[in-house]
């Protein structure tokens, strides 16, 4: 591919919450992607069953595979999330446990994107730190610059539409979309 080439993007979610914060930041993300690139969202990792080697070893579940080929077919990925307790939810952690069991392992070698949002004041950064730290187990290459913590995000979201309104956050993540686009294509050269 050269460097003029078209990127596709996809999103992995955190949320399993129906009016999520991040879902909706989430959901905006296609709309807010810079040319050249584009975004879809993967499969909800609600379909994922609890980690366990015993279920590995009869059967990837068919939801795990799906995801992973997903995600190997992309050139890259947007983890949007919420933070929980400080750190990651339970449910992607799960969900990044069973996709790092995969051959060839998806995320090995992927550009990577992190983006959190809460309706806090800190907006999930500690997170986005233990995030990193499962990625780099797995070989991925987190974009570092620019870091996307939405803080305050009820506020900056449309209640009805469940979408990201707030327009300094939308030309923010257009921004940070497009390093992540610089770096898929450094990383191909
Ligand atoms: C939270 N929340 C939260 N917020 C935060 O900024 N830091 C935190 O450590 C936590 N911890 C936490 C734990 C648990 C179990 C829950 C349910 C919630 C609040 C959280 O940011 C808020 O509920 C968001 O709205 C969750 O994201 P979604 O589902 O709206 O995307």
């Amino acid at each position: 591919m050269t460097s003029s080439a078209n990127l596709h993007f996809v999103t992995l979610l955190g949320s399993l919450r129906s009016a999520s914060l991040n879902a909706a930041i989430a959901r905006s993300l296609p709309q807010l992607a810079p040319e050249g690139v584009s975004i879809t969202a993967l499969g909800s990792i609600a379909d994922f069953p609890h980690y366990s080697q015993d279920v590995q070893d009869k059967e990837f579940p068919s939801a795990v595979i799906a995801m992973a080929e997903q995600i190997q077919a992309a050139n890259g990925v947007i983890i949007v999330t919420p933070e929980y307790n400080y750190s990651v939810p339970g449910v992607l952690k799960n969900a990044i446990d069973w996709l790092s069991r995969i051959t060839p392992q998806p995320f090995a070698g992927k550009p990577v994107a992190i983006q959190t949002a809460s309706p806090g004041q800190i907006g999930g950064a500690r997170a986005q730190y233990h995030l990193r730290q499962s990625l780099v187990f797995l070989d991925a290459f987190v974009l570092n610059k620019p870091e996307a913590m939405i803080r305050l995000a009820a506020s900056k979201i449309d209640s009805q539409t469940l979408t990201l309104t707030d327009k300094p956050t939308r030309e923010f993540l257009t921004r940070q979309i497009g390093a992540l686009a610089d770096l898929a294509r450094r990383l191909q050269q």
